[in-house]
């Protein structure tokens, strides 16, 4: 094989690689993925339905985050917010104990929490979770906004 060729060959090849990698790899992050799921398509109102009795989360736990809504169950009552955090949107937990939403990030530069009706009690939030409808017909949930 003649020099030009080789190196035609082989700086083809190289570059290839090189792209190839990035394109596998490059903008990924390696941390945990923030996103609590999708939500609702731009335009589109949420309105979904759940069976409360095999939720395992809701089950188990008390809350769930379904299609971007965080549902807890509070006393007897389901509450739906908004499932992801107003600040950077990490995903959003249920506390019963102090019957608030904090958010699942609680480091010194996060720590945001809500309470019932998706106000914010403590950021660095600055805005409120958007808050649902729900209504309860034997164990379908559905959560609605108007
Ligand atoms: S993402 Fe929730 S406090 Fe930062």
């Amino acid at each position: 094989m003649e020099r030009k060729n080789f190196i035609s060959l082989f700086g083809l090849g190289a570059g290839s690689l090189i792209i190839s990698t990035c394109l596998g790899s490059c903008g990924k992050s390696d941390g945990p993925t923030p996103n609590p799921g999708p939500g609702p398509s731009p335009g589109s109102k949420v309105d979904f339905s759940i069976d409360v009795s095999t939720n395992a989360d809701i089950k188990e736990k008390g809350w769930t985050i379904q299609k971007g809504v965080i549902i807890a169950l509070s006393g007897s009552d389901y509450i739906a917010l908004g499932g992801a955090c107003t600040h950077q949107q990490n995903p959003m937990t249920y506390d019963s104990g102090s019957n608030t939403f904090p958010c699942s990030l609680q480091t010194a530069s996060h720590g945001s929490a809500f309470d019932v009706n998706g106000v914010r009690l403590r950021g660095p939030a600055i805005g409120n979770l958007k808050k649902y409808n729900t209504t309860l017909t034997g164990n379908t949930l559905r959560v609605f906004e108007s």
